[in-house]
Formats: C-alpha cells, sequence, structure tokens
C-alpha cells in the first residue's frame, strides 16, 4: 500500500471513529438504534393474558408482571384485598379467585426469566415478600436511585410507579437502557445530567 492511501485510509478511520463517538455522546441510548436492538429483547410479561387481572389491577397503578412476586406473595396479597397498602382493592370472589390463579401460575418461582431467578435466590429463608420494591433484589438493582429521585420527585413520588421510569414497562421491558427517570437523566453510568429537552430542571448528579 502507497503512504498516501495508508493516510486516506487512516483519516477516514479517525473520522468515522470521532462520529461515531460523538454521536452516542448527544444523542439518548434509548434512540440510538444499535441499544434499541438490545433493549426490545426480554419482555417479563407471560403470554398468557387475563381479562379479569385487567379489570381488577389496572385502576390504581400498572398491571404488574406476574414473574414479579413469588406465588405465595399473590396467593396472601390475593387474600387481603380489602386492605391492600391501605385501600380497599377488593373484587367478587369468582374474579379474587381467577385473578389469584393467574398470577400463581405465572409467579417468579413457575416460569423463568432473568430477573426472577436472582430474586428469589436473594429471599431469605421463608421470607414471602409484600411488595417487588421490597425484595432485596430490586434494592440492589436499583441502588443508585436515591430518595431525592423518588419521594421527593413530584414528578415520580412513588416507587411503585415503574412505567415513569421505565418507560417501556407497560410492554414488559425493563432494560436498564430504556430508563429516564423525570428531571434526571440516565446514559448506561450515571453521569453529570444535562437540560432535559423539554425544559425541565435539570438535576446535578
Ligand atoms: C384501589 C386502588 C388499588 C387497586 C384496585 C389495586 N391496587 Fe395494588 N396498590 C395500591 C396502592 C395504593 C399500592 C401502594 C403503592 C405505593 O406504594 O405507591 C399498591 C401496591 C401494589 C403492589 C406493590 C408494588 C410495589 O411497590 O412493589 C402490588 C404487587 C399490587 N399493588 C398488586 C395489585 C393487584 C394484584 C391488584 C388487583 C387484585 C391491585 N394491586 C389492585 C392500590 C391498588
Ligand atoms: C425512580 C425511577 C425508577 C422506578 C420508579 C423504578 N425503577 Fe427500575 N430501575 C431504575 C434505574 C435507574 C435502573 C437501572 C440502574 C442501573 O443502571 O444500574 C433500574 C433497573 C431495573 C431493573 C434491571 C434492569 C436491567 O437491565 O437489568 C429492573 C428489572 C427494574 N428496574 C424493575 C423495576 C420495577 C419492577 C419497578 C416497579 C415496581 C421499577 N423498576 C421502578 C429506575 C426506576
Amino acid at each position: 500500500m502507497s503512504k498516501k492511501m495508508f493516510w486516506a485510509v487512516m483519516i477516514g478511520v479517525v473520522f468515522f471513529g470521532v462520529l461515531a463517538a460523538t454521536r452516542s455522546i448527544w444523542q439518548d441510548p434509548a434512540d440510538q438504534t444499535w441499544m434499541k436492538g438490545m433493549i426490545t429483547k426480554i419482555n417479563i410479561l407471560p403470554k398468557e393474558k387475563n381479562m379479569a387481572y385487567e379489570q381488577a389491577c389496572a385502576s390504581c397503578h400498572m398491571l404488574y408482571a406476574p414473574s414479579t412476586l413469588p406465588a405465595d406473595s399473590w396467593k396472601k396479597m390475593m387474600q387481603g384485598l380489602n386492605n391492600h397498602f391501605g385501600d380497599n382493592a377488593e373484587v367478587d370472589s369468582a374474579v379474587r379467585e381467577e385473578v389469584s390463579a393467574y398470577l400463581q401460575r405465572n409467579a417468579a418461582d413457575k416460569v423463568e426469566n432473568i430477573y426472577a431467578q436472582p430474586m428469589l435466590n436473594l429471599l431469605k429463608d421463608g421470607e414471602i415478600p409484600e411488595r417487588i420494591s421490597d425484595t432485596k433484589y430490586f434494592k440492589l438493582l436499583h441502588d443508585v436511585v436515591r430518595p431525592e429521585m423518588v419521594s421527593g420527585n413530584p414528578d415520580v413520588k412513588s416507587v411503585a410507579r415503574c412505567e415513569v421510569c421505565h418507560y417501556e414497562a407497560l410492554e414488559g421491558r425493563f432494560n436498564r437502557f430504556a430508563v429516564r427517570i423525570p428531571n434526571y437523566y440516565k446514559e448506561g453510568v450515571w453521569r453529570k445530567v444535562r437540560q432535559q429537552s423539554e425544559g425541565k430542571k435539570a438535576v446535578q448528579e
């Protein structure tokens, strides 16, 4: 290869390298097409849909995937709907039985997905978690999430509102690259927070 040719190729490589690097800096990870492919892969919702579950449980919060809790947790929760985290979520007994069976059938200990197994492994002997957000695994996954991002954040308020931060949660996807905390910004690793395009208050990380 001639010297001229060599340098032409080198300049080309550097040019495209810089282009690729800056692109990943100024674009949101979720908007980068190569990452989109990664984001869409894992879906934790069961294939089996259940109308009764939607009717009984979708009015106050999102429909949590059954595989986020073990069967015993669902069983217990469905027995105490009259006092459900301070609310009355009671439904008639036929619906309750159907929903309870559906949740237990598709619970963490009945399916296989990458989140269910470690969640179960981290439970203490005989532990029946009352909430997804109570489990040790959930807390480990969310150790970067500080209280001011949740309870102190008017656009989030509660960690139970998965779909606010995980913008693909309703489709059953919780990939860490598909997270955006309102008023904060996240890009794979936590970096200095930048101004959100909607003009919301940016917070320094
Ligand atoms: C009347 C309103 C209401 C209805 C209906 C309702 N819930 Fe809830 N649920 C709540 C509230 C309030 C919380 C606590 C949310 C919080 O901490 O911000 C909650 C929390 C939960 C959590 C725990 C979320 C976490 O933090 O991990 C689960 C699981 C849950 N509900 C399941 C169900 C199921 C299953 C049904 C249907 C049988 C149901 N809910 C129906 C009000 C309701
Ligand atoms: C305040 C915003 C926020 C809320 C609300 C929230 N999460 Fe997260 N979640 C995060 C962040 C940020 C990460 C990624 C942390 C990291 O990159 O290490 C994450 C990570 C995860 C992961 C791991 C993803 C992966 O790629 O391995 C799962 C699973 C998850 N969350 C489930 C949930 C569920 C279920 C709920 C609701 C009960 C919830 N999250 C509510 C912010 C949130």
